[in-house]
């Protein structure tokens, strides 16, 4: 029964790609549902592995769990001690499939998704090698690393025919949603401004994660990890915590702007800046990264159908020993709304169209007869109803106590996957439009320059050249499987 269903998929996903790729586009280039023709089953049970195995990796599977029907069936990572956790872990009634070599995973027919949740440096080549080989990809933001990586998934999204999420699951949260229903009912006007920060102050906060003691060459493979990083010796703090190096992370622009944008493109339905500065500064964690540990940006929305001009400026200071009140505030021309953890808040507000005059403005340093003869004219012109505004409101809304955004992230790509559809929430066109200005961000950092960006043909305008310095072949990568 399972194989029939297997050979049924893959008979199909030839078809199904051709589909996705000519006949079905939507408008810039995101293929529109395929009806059917990949459909898992509504009893068949949606079997995953996960790829990387750390703490996200930890969370995504559990959030996966949390929905029925689904089974993880493999799980890949290069430290030994974590493929033996997830054995304890999940394995308890089975016998758990793991492996160092993500390829023998990819090439297992009992898998029909992953979980791509790698340190960043992986997401692109694992997320590629996946879908070549069949597999409905779950993958963990940023989409990619760096600003060439991104048209390569994206493409090889689009071949295969299969359904795939990026990982910034707070957009399937309650509050998102209303945040979005509130901005397309025209609630706070036209937007102009967007201002949202995440600061910290903790060295687990800014990324210093504790290392085994049983870490070596012996229980991790740090040559699969390098993989198109530049070759260096065995560091166990640059393979724990990677985020502190730009050859595998993204900084704070890849790991935490990339959620506050990623909210922002779901709930303003924009494609994303055309101008993208960004300034920063290593202020604290002076542990050896080479990544800043403050950074402010500032991002150009041009007018489109879907949104007036506006601004985006966004802030992370991990050395914020002050109050730290983190909040994301969308601004309109009518009102604001803002979020606080998982709620949010709308005020309104609208100017009366009587401007006023007195207090701090120039009326009293007219002379009497001409203060006199300016409220004549002004009686005239605005009539009492045009002098007073509605009263400022608020409107609080708060998410149900049992919204689960991370399993309803899942849940989204899980549907998809039956229904043998490519439309989730945050596809890899959707995913890349949030990644790219904020990889944009971290050139604009390292290279001291604007960055400009088509947010239509997802193209930069004016790249370094040479466009890349580290060509991503990993096909060398030796095998080193050991299962455990
Ligand atoms: N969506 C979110 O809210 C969220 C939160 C945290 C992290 N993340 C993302 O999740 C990813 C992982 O972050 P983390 O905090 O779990 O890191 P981590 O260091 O805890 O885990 C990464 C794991 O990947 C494994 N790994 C590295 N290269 C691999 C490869 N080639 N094949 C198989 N396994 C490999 C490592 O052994 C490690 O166990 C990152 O991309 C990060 O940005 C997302």
């Amino acid at each position: 029964m399972q194989s029939n269903r297997r050979t049924f998929i893959k008979s199909l996903s030839a078809a199904s790609a051709l589909i996705a790729t000519e006949s079905v586009a939507k408008p810039f280039g995101v293929p529109a549902y395929i009806p059917n023709l990949m459909k898992v089953s509504p009893n068949d049970k949606i079997r995953f592995a996960t790829i990387g195995m750390g703490i996200q990796g930890n969370f995504d599977t559990q959030a996966a769990l949390r929905n029925p029907d689904v089974e993880l069936v493999g799980v890949a990572d290069l430290y030994t001690g974590r493929l033996e956790h997830a054995k304890t872990a999940y394995g308890k009634d089975k016998d758990l499939f793991t492996t160092r070599d993500h390829r023998e995973i990819l090439a297992r027919s009992d898998v029909d998704a992953v979980l791509v949740v790698t340190p960043d440096h992986w997401h692109d080549h694992i997320t590629i090698a996946a879908l070549k080989a069949g597999k409905h990809v779950y993958c963990e933001k940023p989409m990619v690393q760096h600003l060439n990586e991104g048209k390569a998934v994206i493409d090889a999204w689009k071949k295969s025919g299969k359904t795939m999420q990026v990982g910034s699951q707070r957009i399937s949260s309650a509050a998102f949603q209303e945040a979005k229903r509130l901005v397309e009912a025209g609630e706070i006007g036209q937007i102009n401004y967007i201002e949202s920060n995440n600061d910290r102050f903790s060295a687990i906060g800014a990324w210093d994660y504790s290392i085994p003691p049983d870490a070596s060459t012996q229980t991790v493979d740090w040559d699969r990890f390098l993989g198109d990083a530049p070759k260096r010796p065995f560091d166990e703090k640059r393979f724990f915590r990677w985020r502190n190096y730009k050859d595998y992370g993204t900084g704070v622009a890849g790991d935490l702007f990339i959620h506050l944008i990623t909210g922002v493109h779901f709930v303003t339905n924009t494609m994303g800046p055309t101008r993208i500065y960004s300034s920063g500064n290593l202020a604290y964690w002076k542990d050896g990264r080479d990544v800043p540990d403050i950074m402010a940006c500032i991002m150009d929305y041009p007018k489109t159908e879907q949104h007036e001009a506006f601004q985006m400026v966004l802030r992370v200071n991990f050395a914020n020993a002050g109050k730290i009140n983190d909040v994301t505030r969308i601004i309109g021309n009518e009102g604001q709304i803002e979020f606080s953890e998982n709620n949010l808040i709308m005020t309104k507000k609208k100017l009366p169209i009587a401007p006023g005059y007195g207090g701090y403005d120039s009326f009293f340093t007219f002379t009497e007869p001409v203060q006199q003869e300016f409220v004549k004219g002004y009686d005239a012109k605005y009539p009492p109803e045009t002098r007073t505004s509605e009263p400022v409101k608020e409107v609080k809304f708060t998410a149900p106590k049992d919204d689960d955004a991370h399993a309803k992230h899942f849940a989204d790509f899980f549907d998809n996957v039956r229904k043998g559809s490519q439309g989730t929430l945050e596809d890899p066109v959707f995913g890349f439009r949030a990644a790219a200005p904020v990889l944009a961000c971290n050139e604009s950092f390292f290279e001291q320059k604007v960055v400009h960006w088509d947010p239509i043909t997802m193209t930069q305008k004016n790249p370094t050249a040479p466009t890349s310095t580290r060509k991503k072949t990993i096909a060398s990568t030796k095998s080193t499987t050991k299962k455990t």
